[in-house]
């Protein structure tokens, strides 16, 4: 996927991302952040893997947040240089103002909050090592099934002050299904050997995906004493309704397609003519408006017990 392109599915990943949040995991985060002292300072949240902002600007429309100082990181300087605009414009609509203060900084104002904003463009772990535990909430949507789980979360979980919240959402779980069925033989195929390579995925030399982050950030969670205040399953469900599918999330599946195509188009076991004749079909059918599609994820809020 291009960058633009990638700019574009963030933005519509966002409705379907909406729909999919386990309502209860947010219910018990917005009922957990009123529970911190914040006489003294603001709470502080470090989003991680952020892309564009659009986990802040849901925050913000559903009033979940209280004053604070959100820092939006991410390793991607596109997105990190898309956001402002993002965010301005969204902003406009849901009447916030949104200010720029000095470099990289932002202060919004929404519902009588007010939110500093930073923007990083860094690989999380380069900064948190370089950064003191100081985060009162460190969340990460979208983004935790691209790492080695059990080396992220160590360090993800020392970022945050003693008693401290962890929100992680999104967190792929092993099952794409698209409806209505095609080819259902090599289809199987073709998504077992897809998650396989999330799973073999190496960065630098190092393991870096798990296609069954969400059922493994229990047992995860427990080694490292964190404990669980909420989970939940948050499937992305995407369909198309009396006038087709809603906002640009045609798009989104289009770039769901994509990138199985870029994923499986090189791999030993897939033959090319049967790919090529799958990704066509599953094309027309986002055009006319007749695929579906699910994918299996799951939300968890924990607490840190150090
Ligand atoms: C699937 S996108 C999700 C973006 C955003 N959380 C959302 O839901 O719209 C994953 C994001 O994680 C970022 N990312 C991947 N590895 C990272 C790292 N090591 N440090 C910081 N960000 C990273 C990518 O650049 C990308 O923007």
């Amino acid at each position: 996927m291009n960058q633009d392109n990638f700019i574009c599915y963030l933005r519509a990943k966002k409705s379907v991302d909406d729909r999919a949040l386990n309502l209860r995991v947010w219910h018990q985060l917005k009922e957990s952040l009123a529970k911190i002292d914040t006489s003294d300072l603001p709470i502080r949240v470090l989003e991680i893997g952020g892309g564009i902002g659009t986990m802040l600007m849901r925050m913000l429309e559903d009033e979940l947040l209280p004053d604070c100082e959100y820092c939006l990181l991410d390793i991607n300087e596109q997105v990190i240089q898309y956001a402002p605009d993002y965010l301005a414009k969204q902003a406009k609509e849901e009447g916030f103002t949104f200010q720029e203060r000095g470099q990289k900084g932002f202060t919004i104002t929404a519902h009588e909050r007010k939110i500093d904003l930073e923007l990083v463009c860094a690989d999380v772990f380069d900064f948190i090592a370089n950064s003191e535990p100081r985060w009162d909430l460190v969340i990460a949507n979208a983004v935790l099934d691209l790492f080695d789980l059990a080396a992220a979360l160590p360090r993800l979980v020392e970022a945050v002050t003693p008693g401290g919240l962890l929100y992680f959402t999104i967190n792929y779980d092993g099952h794409t299904i698209f409806e209505p069925q095609l080819n259902p033989s090599f289809e199987e195929k073709l998504l077992q050997l897809y998650s396989q390579t999330m799973d073999e995925r190496l960065t630098n030399g190092k393991p870096s995906g798990d296609s069954r982050t969400g059922r493994h950030l229990f047992s995860q969670f427990k080694k490292l004493g964190v404990e669980i205040l909420a989970a939940g399953s948050s499937d992305w469900v995407v369909f198309p309704g009396s006038d087709g599918y809603p906002g640009e999330e045609a798009d989104f599946l289009r770039c769901l397609i994509d990138t199985i195509d870029q994923q499986m188009k090189n791999h030993p076991r897939i033959d090319l003519d049967e790919l090529e004749h799958w990704i066509e079909e599953r094309k027309n059918q986002i055009q006319r408006g007749n695929l579906v599609c699910i994918v299996h994820q799951l939300d968890l809020l924990g607490r840190a017990q150090h």
